[in-house]
Protein backbone atom coordinates (compact mmCIF):
# COMPACT_ATOMS: atom_id res chain seq x y z
CA UNK A 1 0.00 0.00 0.00
CA UNK A 2 1.07 3.68 -0.82
CA UNK A 3 0.31 6.84 1.05
CA UNK A 4 -0.65 10.08 -0.62
CA UNK A 5 -0.50 13.42 1.83
CA UNK A 6 -3.35 15.63 0.28
CA UNK A 7 -6.47 13.21 -1.17
CA UNK A 8 -7.50 13.40 -4.92
CA UNK A 9 -11.35 12.82 -4.60
CA UNK A 10 -12.26 15.49 -1.89
CA UNK A 11 -9.17 17.93 -1.64
CA UNK A 12 -10.59 20.77 -3.25
CA UNK A 13 -12.01 21.69 0.70
CA UNK A 14 -9.05 20.55 2.67
CA UNK A 15 -6.21 22.09 3.29
CA UNK A 16 -4.38 19.17 5.75
CA UNK A 17 -4.09 16.14 4.58
CA UNK A 18 -5.35 13.04 7.49
CA UNK A 19 -3.50 12.23 10.24
CA UNK A 20 -2.04 8.94 9.88
CA UNK A 21 -4.57 7.49 12.58
CA UNK A 22 -7.07 8.92 10.65
CA UNK A 23 -6.20 7.55 7.66
CA UNK A 24 -6.07 4.32 9.91
CA UNK A 25 -8.88 4.30 11.24
CA UNK A 26 -10.81 5.43 8.31
CA UNK A 27 -9.40 3.04 5.67
CA UNK A 28 -11.65 -0.05 4.56
CA UNK A 29 -9.14 -0.61 1.29
CA UNK A 30 -7.46 -3.65 3.71
CA UNK A 31 -10.67 -5.84 3.18
CA UNK A 32 -12.89 -4.26 0.95
CA UNK A 33 -10.55 -4.93 -1.74
CA UNK A 34 -12.39 -8.30 -1.94
CA UNK A 35 -15.50 -6.25 -3.50
CA UNK A 36 -13.66 -5.38 -6.56
CA UNK A 37 -15.37 -7.37 -9.21
CA UNK A 38 -18.44 -6.13 -7.82
CA UNK A 39 -17.54 -2.50 -7.40
CA UNK A 40 -16.15 -2.70 -11.44
CA UNK A 41 -19.31 -4.64 -12.93
CA UNK A 42 -21.27 -1.57 -10.96
CA UNK A 43 -19.16 1.10 -12.27
CA UNK A 44 -19.21 -0.54 -16.16
CA UNK A 45 -23.59 -0.52 -15.75
CA UNK A 46 -23.21 2.70 -14.56
CA UNK A 47 -21.25 4.05 -17.29
CA UNK A 48 -23.44 2.62 -20.07
CA UNK A 49 -26.39 3.97 -18.90
CA UNK A 50 -24.56 7.31 -18.34
CA UNK A 51 -23.84 7.06 -22.22
CA UNK A 52 -27.54 5.72 -23.00
CA UNK A 53 -28.98 8.57 -21.50
CA UNK A 54 -26.81 11.17 -22.87
CA UNK A 55 -24.57 12.13 -19.57
CA UNK A 56 -21.96 11.34 -21.05
CA UNK A 57 -20.36 10.62 -24.50
CA UNK A 58 -20.02 7.00 -26.07
CA UNK A 59 -16.86 7.63 -26.70
CA UNK A 60 -15.86 8.34 -22.74
CA UNK A 61 -18.08 5.57 -21.67
CA UNK A 62 -16.30 3.08 -24.10
CA UNK A 63 -12.80 4.53 -22.56
CA UNK A 64 -14.11 3.98 -18.69
CA UNK A 65 -15.48 0.44 -20.18
CA UNK A 66 -12.43 -0.87 -20.92
CA UNK A 67 -9.71 1.10 -18.93
CA UNK A 68 -12.41 -1.03 -15.92
CA UNK A 69 -11.74 -3.95 -17.46
CA UNK A 70 -8.11 -3.86 -16.98
CA UNK A 71 -8.30 -2.07 -13.35
CA UNK A 72 -10.29 -5.64 -13.09
CA UNK A 73 -7.40 -8.21 -14.73
CA UNK A 74 -4.36 -5.51 -12.83
CA UNK A 75 -6.32 -6.90 -9.30
CA UNK A 76 -7.15 -9.94 -10.52
CA UNK A 77 -3.27 -10.59 -11.65
CA UNK A 78 -1.98 -8.77 -8.17
CA UNK A 79 -0.25 -6.13 -9.99
CA UNK A 80 -2.74 -3.26 -8.38
CA UNK A 81 -1.01 -0.96 -5.90
CA UNK A 82 -3.70 -0.63 -3.20
CA UNK A 83 -3.36 2.46 -1.25
CA UNK A 84 -4.49 2.93 2.04
CA UNK A 85 -4.60 7.18 1.51
CA UNK A 86 -7.91 6.04 -1.30
CA UNK A 87 -9.52 4.87 1.78
CA UNK A 88 -11.53 2.31 0.07
CA UNK A 89 -12.05 0.20 -3.21
CA UNK A 90 -14.47 2.88 -4.84
CA UNK A 91 -11.43 5.44 -4.85
CA UNK A 92 -8.36 2.98 -5.56
CA UNK A 93 -10.23 1.55 -8.85
CA UNK A 94 -11.36 5.32 -9.52
CA UNK A 95 -7.69 6.79 -9.04
CA UNK A 96 -6.26 3.95 -11.15
CA UNK A 97 -9.03 4.54 -13.82
CA UNK A 98 -8.18 8.15 -14.14
CA UNK A 99 -4.30 7.25 -14.44
CA UNK A 100 -5.29 4.71 -17.56
CA UNK A 101 -7.79 6.87 -19.38
CA UNK A 102 -7.05 10.55 -17.76
CA UNK A 103 -9.70 12.98 -17.62
CA UNK A 104 -13.02 10.77 -19.00
CA UNK A 105 -12.55 8.73 -15.77
CA UNK A 106 -13.67 11.88 -13.56
CA UNK A 107 -17.10 11.56 -15.47
CA UNK A 108 -17.75 8.22 -14.00
CA UNK A 109 -18.28 9.50 -10.55
CA UNK A 110 -21.92 11.61 -12.16
CA UNK A 111 -25.03 11.22 -11.15
CA UNK A 112 -23.84 8.92 -8.16
CA UNK A 113 -22.65 8.68 -4.49
CA UNK A 114 -20.11 5.84 -2.91
CA UNK A 115 -23.51 5.75 -0.53
CA UNK A 116 -25.22 3.78 -3.40
CA UNK A 117 -21.87 2.34 -4.94
CA UNK A 118 -20.89 0.09 -1.84
CA UNK A 119 -24.19 -0.67 -1.25
CA UNK A 120 -24.75 -2.19 -4.70
CA UNK A 121 -21.16 -3.72 -4.54
CA UNK A 122 -22.02 -5.50 -0.93
CA UNK A 123 -25.78 -6.47 -2.36
CA UNK A 124 -23.58 -7.89 -5.00
CA UNK A 125 -21.18 -9.69 -2.99
CA UNK A 126 -23.58 -11.21 -0.80
CA UNK A 127 -26.09 -12.46 -3.45
CA UNK A 128 -22.89 -14.27 -4.97
CA UNK A 129 -22.70 -15.71 -1.49
CA UNK A 130 -26.38 -16.64 -1.29
CA UNK A 131 -25.60 -18.86 -4.96
CA UNK A 132 -22.58 -20.31 -3.25
CA UNK A 133 -24.85 -21.65 0.08
CA UNK A 134 -27.16 -22.99 -2.07
CA UNK A 135 -24.68 -25.08 -4.11
CA UNK A 136 -23.07 -26.10 -0.84
CA UNK A 137 -26.58 -27.16 0.77
CA UNK A 138 -27.55 -29.04 -2.79
CA UNK A 139 -24.44 -30.95 -1.97
CA UNK A 140 -24.46 -31.93 1.65
CA UNK A 141 -28.07 -32.64 1.05
CA UNK A 142 -26.82 -34.87 -2.16
CA UNK A 143 -24.83 -36.81 -0.02
CA UNK A 144 -27.11 -37.26 3.16
CA UNK A 145 -29.70 -38.90 1.01
CA UNK A 146 -26.82 -41.27 -0.06
CA UNK A 147 -26.65 -42.39 3.60
CA UNK A 148 -29.91 -42.54 3.57
CA UNK A 149 -30.82 -44.57 0.85
CA UNK A 150 -28.11 -46.94 1.58
CA UNK A 151 -29.41 -47.21 5.08
CA UNK A 152 -33.28 -46.90 5.11
CA UNK A 153 -33.56 -50.14 6.95
CA UNK A 154 -30.77 -50.43 9.40
CA UNK A 155 -31.45 -50.27 12.71
CA UNK A 156 -29.81 -47.69 15.54
CA UNK A 157 -30.68 -46.63 18.80
CA UNK A 158 -33.39 -43.31 18.86
CA UNK A 159 -32.68 -40.81 21.60
CA UNK A 160 -34.47 -38.26 23.85
CA UNK A 161 -32.36 -36.72 26.55
CA UNK A 162 -29.48 -38.77 24.97
CA UNK A 163 -31.33 -41.81 26.87
CA UNK A 164 -32.21 -44.49 24.22
CA UNK A 165 -35.60 -44.01 23.87
CA UNK A 166 -37.36 -45.59 20.97
CA UNK A 167 -35.43 -47.59 17.73
CA UNK A 168 -35.38 -45.98 14.59
CA UNK A 169 -33.87 -46.55 11.18
CA UNK A 170 -30.16 -44.46 10.15
CA UNK A 171 -31.97 -43.80 6.79
CA UNK A 172 -34.10 -41.55 9.36
CA UNK A 173 -31.75 -39.78 11.20
CA UNK A 174 -30.31 -38.69 8.29
CA UNK A 175 -33.40 -37.68 6.60
CA UNK A 176 -33.92 -35.39 9.91
CA UNK A 177 -30.79 -33.50 8.90
CA UNK A 178 -32.05 -33.49 4.85
CA UNK A 179 -35.26 -31.55 6.52
CA UNK A 180 -33.18 -29.29 8.45
CA UNK A 181 -30.82 -28.21 5.58
CA UNK A 182 -33.53 -28.23 2.87
CA UNK A 183 -35.09 -25.41 4.75
CA UNK A 184 -31.88 -23.44 5.08
CA UNK A 185 -32.06 -23.72 1.49
CA UNK A 186 -35.19 -22.41 1.18
CA UNK A 187 -34.35 -19.28 3.42
CA UNK A 188 -31.55 -18.54 1.43
CA UNK A 189 -33.30 -18.62 -1.86
CA UNK A 190 -36.07 -16.49 0.02
CA UNK A 191 -33.53 -14.13 1.29
CA UNK A 192 -31.88 -14.02 -2.43
CA UNK A 193 -34.88 -12.93 -3.83
CA UNK A 194 -36.07 -9.70 -1.34
CA UNK A 195 -32.36 -8.64 -1.60
CA UNK A 196 -32.45 -8.54 -5.43
CA UNK A 197 -32.58 -5.07 -5.99
CA UNK A 198 -30.92 -2.83 -6.89
CA UNK A 199 -29.35 0.70 -4.97
CA UNK A 200 -27.61 1.91 -7.58
CA UNK A 201 -28.71 5.30 -8.56
CA UNK A 202 -29.83 6.41 -4.97
CA UNK A 203 -26.65 8.57 -5.06
CA UNK A 204 -26.33 10.30 -1.70
CA UNK A 205 -29.49 9.89 -0.58
CA UNK A 206 -31.93 11.89 -1.79
CA UNK A 207 -31.51 10.50 -5.72
CA UNK A 208 -30.29 12.81 -8.71
CA UNK A 209 -31.20 15.40 -10.68
CA UNK A 210 -29.68 13.85 -13.95
CA UNK A 211 -32.03 11.86 -16.32
CA UNK A 212 -30.89 8.82 -14.93
CA UNK A 213 -31.45 5.19 -15.97
CA UNK A 214 -31.71 3.27 -12.85
CA UNK A 215 -34.03 0.12 -13.84
CA UNK A 216 -31.42 -0.30 -16.95
CA UNK A 217 -28.79 -0.82 -14.62
CA UNK A 218 -30.87 -2.84 -12.83
CA UNK A 219 -31.38 -5.16 -15.36
CA UNK A 220 -27.46 -5.15 -16.21
CA UNK A 221 -26.57 -5.91 -12.61
CA UNK A 222 -28.92 -8.85 -12.97
CA UNK A 223 -31.19 -6.99 -10.27
CA UNK A 224 -35.00 -7.93 -10.51
CA UNK A 225 -35.89 -3.88 -9.81
CA UNK A 226 -34.54 -0.51 -8.37
CA UNK A 227 -34.82 -0.04 -4.92
CA UNK A 228 -37.76 1.84 -4.23
CA UNK A 229 -36.62 4.57 -1.85
CA UNK A 230 -33.34 6.43 -2.17
CA UNK A 231 -33.11 6.85 1.53
CA UNK A 232 -33.77 2.68 2.40
CA UNK A 233 -31.52 1.67 -0.54
CA UNK A 234 -28.03 3.60 0.88
CA UNK A 235 -28.84 3.03 4.24
CA UNK A 236 -30.00 -0.32 4.80
CA UNK A 237 -28.15 -3.65 5.36
CA UNK A 238 -31.09 -5.47 6.17
CA UNK A 239 -30.11 -8.29 3.34
CA UNK A 240 -26.57 -8.76 4.95
CA UNK A 241 -28.15 -9.71 8.36
CA UNK A 242 -31.00 -11.43 6.49
CA UNK A 243 -27.87 -13.73 5.13
CA UNK A 244 -26.36 -13.71 8.61
CA UNK A 245 -29.29 -14.96 10.06
CA UNK A 246 -29.97 -17.56 7.92
CA UNK A 247 -26.32 -18.67 8.29
CA UNK A 248 -26.34 -19.08 12.00
CA UNK A 249 -29.27 -21.31 12.17
CA UNK A 250 -27.83 -23.24 9.12
CA UNK A 251 -24.33 -23.31 11.34
CA UNK A 252 -26.57 -24.74 14.25
CA UNK A 253 -28.18 -27.00 12.25
CA UNK A 254 -24.43 -28.30 11.06
CA UNK A 255 -23.20 -27.96 14.71
CA UNK A 256 -26.21 -30.43 16.55
CA UNK A 257 -24.97 -33.01 13.61
CA UNK A 258 -21.31 -32.21 14.12
CA UNK A 259 -21.77 -33.04 17.73
CA UNK A 260 -23.26 -36.40 16.84
CA UNK A 261 -20.38 -37.40 14.72
CA UNK A 262 -18.11 -36.51 17.33
CA UNK A 263 -20.49 -38.63 19.72
CA UNK A 264 -20.90 -41.14 17.28
CA UNK A 265 -17.34 -41.57 16.43
CA UNK A 266 -15.99 -42.38 20.12
CA UNK A 267 -15.03 -45.79 21.15
CA UNK A 268 -17.89 -46.17 23.15
CA UNK A 269 -20.54 -45.60 20.77
CA UNK A 270 -18.22 -46.49 17.51
CA UNK A 271 -21.51 -46.11 15.41
CA UNK A 272 -19.73 -44.14 12.46
CA UNK A 273 -16.39 -44.63 11.09
CA UNK A 274 -14.93 -41.48 9.79
CA UNK A 275 -12.68 -41.38 6.98
CA UNK A 276 -8.47 -40.82 7.52
CA UNK A 277 -9.31 -38.22 4.45
CA UNK A 278 -11.48 -36.14 7.66
CA UNK A 279 -9.97 -37.12 10.32
CA UNK A 280 -6.55 -36.26 12.29
CA UNK A 281 -4.25 -38.23 14.56
CA UNK A 282 -2.21 -37.24 17.68
CA UNK A 283 1.44 -36.60 18.37
CA UNK A 284 1.37 -38.24 21.33
CA UNK A 285 -1.48 -41.17 21.69
CA UNK A 286 -0.82 -43.59 18.83
CA UNK A 287 -4.29 -45.11 18.70
CA UNK A 288 -5.95 -41.52 18.51
CA UNK A 289 -8.16 -40.87 15.26
CA UNK A 290 -9.97 -37.98 16.20
CA UNK A 291 -12.89 -36.04 14.84
CA UNK A 292 -11.47 -32.50 14.14
CA UNK A 293 -13.54 -31.52 11.05
CA UNK A 294 -16.65 -32.24 12.96
CA UNK A 295 -15.55 -30.51 16.22
CA UNK A 296 -14.58 -27.46 14.20
CA UNK A 297 -17.85 -27.37 11.89
CA UNK A 298 -19.08 -27.73 15.34
CA UNK A 299 -17.42 -24.40 16.70
CA UNK A 300 -18.34 -22.21 13.67
CA UNK A 301 -21.80 -21.38 14.79
CA UNK A 302 -19.43 -19.52 17.32
CA UNK A 303 -18.10 -16.80 14.85
CA UNK A 304 -21.22 -17.00 12.34
CA UNK A 305 -23.60 -16.01 15.03
CA UNK A 306 -21.18 -13.31 16.60
CA UNK A 307 -21.20 -11.62 12.95
CA UNK A 308 -24.77 -11.44 13.17
CA UNK A 309 -24.95 -10.32 16.61
CA UNK A 310 -21.90 -8.08 15.85
CA UNK A 311 -23.75 -6.01 12.27
CA UNK A 312 -27.10 -6.11 14.46
CA UNK A 313 -25.54 -4.28 16.91
CA UNK A 314 -23.86 -1.90 14.29
CA UNK A 315 -26.84 -0.58 12.77
CA UNK A 316 -29.21 -0.56 15.60
CA UNK A 317 -30.02 2.96 16.35
CA UNK A 318 -28.66 4.63 13.27
CA UNK A 319 -30.28 7.63 11.74
CA UNK A 320 -30.75 7.89 8.28
CA UNK A 321 -29.18 7.57 5.86
CA UNK A 322 -25.39 6.88 5.44
CA UNK A 323 -23.18 6.52 8.68
CA UNK A 324 -19.69 5.60 8.16
CA UNK A 325 -21.02 3.17 11.30
CA UNK A 326 -21.73 1.28 8.09
CA UNK A 327 -18.12 0.64 6.87
CA UNK A 328 -18.14 -1.71 9.52
CA UNK A 329 -20.29 -4.36 7.94
CA UNK A 330 -18.30 -6.35 5.78
CA UNK A 331 -15.63 -8.17 7.81
CA UNK A 332 -17.90 -9.91 9.70
CA UNK A 333 -19.95 -11.06 6.84
CA UNK A 334 -16.71 -11.98 4.99
CA UNK A 335 -15.76 -13.99 7.95
CA UNK A 336 -19.41 -15.75 8.34
CA UNK A 337 -19.46 -16.87 4.69
CA UNK A 338 -15.96 -18.36 4.09
CA UNK A 339 -16.71 -19.97 7.24
CA UNK A 340 -20.32 -21.01 6.22
CA UNK A 341 -19.13 -22.48 3.25
CA UNK A 342 -16.04 -23.81 3.93
CA UNK A 343 -18.56 -26.23 6.98
CA UNK A 344 -20.47 -26.78 4.40
CA UNK A 345 -17.97 -28.15 2.58
CA UNK A 346 -16.32 -30.22 5.39
CA UNK A 347 -19.90 -31.81 6.62
CA UNK A 348 -20.32 -32.96 3.00
CA UNK A 349 -17.19 -34.42 3.11
CA UNK A 350 -17.19 -36.22 5.99
CA UNK A 351 -20.85 -37.27 5.21
CA UNK A 352 -19.72 -39.01 1.63
CA UNK A 353 -16.95 -40.61 3.56
CA UNK A 354 -18.51 -41.69 6.72
CA UNK A 355 -19.31 -45.63 7.30
CA UNK A 356 -21.82 -46.68 9.78
CA UNK A 357 -21.31 -49.39 11.80
CA UNK A 358 -24.55 -51.50 11.23
CA UNK A 359 -23.31 -53.99 13.70
CA UNK A 360 -22.80 -51.27 16.65
CA UNK A 361 -25.68 -49.31 15.44
CA UNK A 362 -27.84 -52.59 16.01
CA UNK A 363 -26.38 -53.48 19.03
CA UNK A 364 -27.03 -50.67 20.43
CA UNK A 365 -30.23 -50.37 19.69
CA UNK A 366 -31.66 -53.32 21.00
CA UNK A 367 -29.93 -52.57 24.25
CA UNK A 368 -32.04 -50.33 26.85
CA UNK A 369 -35.39 -51.92 26.81
CA UNK A 370 -35.63 -49.61 23.66
CA UNK A 371 -38.56 -51.84 22.64
CA UNK A 372 -41.16 -51.19 25.27
CA UNK A 373 -43.06 -48.86 23.85
CA UNK A 374 -43.97 -51.32 21.72
CA UNK A 375 -44.85 -53.89 24.27
CA UNK A 376 -46.77 -51.67 25.52
CA UNK A 377 -48.65 -50.46 22.65
CA UNK A 378 -49.17 -54.82 21.66
CA UNK A 379 -50.70 -54.94 25.51
CA UNK A 380 -52.91 -51.98 24.18
CA UNK A 381 -54.05 -53.33 20.90
CA UNK A 382 -54.40 -56.94 21.78
CA UNK A 383 -55.24 -57.60 24.30
CA UNK A 384 -57.61 -53.68 25.20
CA UNK A 385 -55.61 -52.49 27.85
CA UNK A 386 -56.15 -48.66 28.49
CA UNK A 387 -52.35 -47.17 27.61
CA UNK A 388 -52.04 -46.23 31.35
CA UNK A 389 -52.63 -49.86 32.67
CA UNK A 390 -49.92 -51.20 29.73
CA UNK A 391 -47.76 -48.74 31.03
CA UNK A 392 -47.34 -50.20 34.38
CA UNK A 393 -47.57 -53.98 33.08
CA UNK A 394 -44.57 -53.02 30.67
CA UNK A 395 -42.55 -50.75 33.70
CA UNK A 396 -43.07 -53.89 36.29
CA UNK A 397 -41.79 -56.25 32.88
CA UNK A 398 -38.78 -53.95 32.18
CA UNK A 399 -38.15 -54.45 36.11
CA UNK A 400 -37.65 -57.75 36.03
CA UNK A 401 -35.52 -57.58 32.76
CA UNK A 402 -32.91 -55.10 34.50
CA UNK A 403 -33.17 -58.00 37.44
CA UNK A 404 -32.93 -60.75 35.33
CA UNK A 405 -29.77 -58.73 33.65
CA UNK A 406 -31.65 -59.67 30.26
CA UNK A 407 -33.46 -57.51 27.67
CA UNK A 408 -36.91 -57.89 26.85
CA UNK A 409 -37.01 -60.48 24.16
CA UNK A 410 -35.33 -62.67 26.41
CA UNK A 411 -37.90 -62.90 28.91
CA UNK A 412 -39.30 -66.06 29.64
CA UNK A 413 -43.00 -66.02 28.53
CA UNK A 414 -44.00 -67.60 32.36
CA UNK A 415 -42.07 -64.45 33.62
CA UNK A 416 -44.03 -62.48 31.29
CA UNK A 417 -47.35 -63.68 32.82
CA UNK A 418 -46.60 -63.90 36.14
CA UNK A 419 -47.01 -60.38 35.75
CA UNK A 420 -50.39 -60.48 33.22
CA UNK A 421 -51.35 -63.62 32.34
CA UNK A 422 -53.23 -63.07 29.27
CA UNK A 423 -49.80 -62.26 27.54
CA UNK A 424 -49.10 -65.01 24.70
CA UNK A 425 -46.12 -65.97 22.76
CA UNK A 426 -47.05 -63.77 20.06
CA UNK A 427 -45.80 -60.49 21.72
CA UNK A 428 -42.35 -61.50 21.18
CA UNK A 429 -42.81 -60.52 17.50
CA UNK A 430 -43.24 -56.80 18.26
CA UNK A 431 -40.30 -56.77 20.82
CA UNK A 432 -37.01 -57.20 17.94
CA UNK A 433 -35.97 -54.00 17.20
CA UNK A 434 -36.49 -54.92 12.98
CA UNK A 435 -40.50 -55.35 14.33
CA UNK A 436 -40.12 -51.89 16.18
CA UNK A 437 -38.99 -49.75 13.37
CA UNK A 438 -41.06 -51.48 10.79
CA UNK A 439 -44.18 -51.09 12.46
CA UNK A 440 -43.54 -47.00 12.53
CA UNK A 441 -45.49 -46.45 8.97
CA UNK A 442 -47.85 -43.23 10.21
CA UNK A 443 -46.30 -40.33 7.54
CA UNK A 444 -42.74 -39.04 8.67
CA UNK A 445 -42.03 -42.11 10.46
CA UNK A 446 -38.93 -44.81 11.07
CA UNK A 447 -40.36 -47.27 9.16
CA UNK A 448 -37.86 -48.09 6.17
CA UNK A 449 -40.94 -47.73 3.88
CA UNK A 450 -41.73 -44.18 5.04
CA UNK A 451 -37.81 -43.40 4.95
CA UNK A 452 -37.39 -44.90 1.15
CA UNK A 453 -40.39 -42.49 0.31
CA UNK A 454 -39.14 -39.41 1.43
CA UNK A 455 -36.02 -40.42 -0.26
CA UNK A 456 -37.78 -40.53 -3.21
CA UNK A 457 -39.22 -37.58 -2.91
CA UNK A 458 -36.49 -35.55 -2.39
CA UNK A 459 -34.74 -37.19 -4.93
CA UNK A 460 -37.36 -35.89 -7.14
CA UNK A 461 -37.67 -32.33 -5.84
CA UNK A 462 -33.77 -32.04 -6.65
CA UNK A 463 -33.86 -33.39 -10.16
N1 LIG B 1 -15.88 2.72 2.42
C1 LIG B 1 -17.22 3.18 2.64
C2 LIG B 1 -18.06 2.06 3.25
O1 LIG B 1 -17.63 0.96 3.21
C3 LIG B 1 -17.84 3.63 1.36
C4 LIG B 1 -18.87 4.66 1.51
C5 LIG B 1 -18.30 5.94 1.97
N2 LIG B 1 -19.28 6.97 1.97
C6 LIG B 1 -19.09 8.09 2.60
N3 LIG B 1 -20.04 8.98 2.54
N4 LIG B 1 -18.02 8.32 3.29
O2 LIG B 1 -19.13 2.28 3.75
Amino acid sequence: MTNSASNQMWGGRFSAGPDAIMEAINASIGFDQRLAAQDIAGSRAHAAMLAAVGIVSDSDARAMREGLLTVLSEIESGTFQFSTALEDIHMNVEARLKALIGDAAGRLHTARSRNDQVATDFRLWVRDQCDAAEGGLMALIRALLGQAEAGADWVMPGFTHLQTAQPVTWGHHMMAYVEMFARDLSRIRDARRRMNESPLGAAALAGTSFPIDRAMTAEALGFDRPMANSLDAVSDRDFALEFLAVASISAMHLSRFAEELVIWSSAQFRFVTLSDRFSTGSSIMPQKKNPDAAELIRAKIGRIFGANVALMTVMKGLPLAYSKDMQEDKEQVFDAADNWMLALAAMEGMVKDMTANRESLRKAAASGFSTATDLADWLVRVLGLPFREAHHVTGALVAMAERAGCDLPELPLDDMQSVHPGITTDVYEVLTVEASTASRTSYGGTAPTQVRAQVARWKEILR
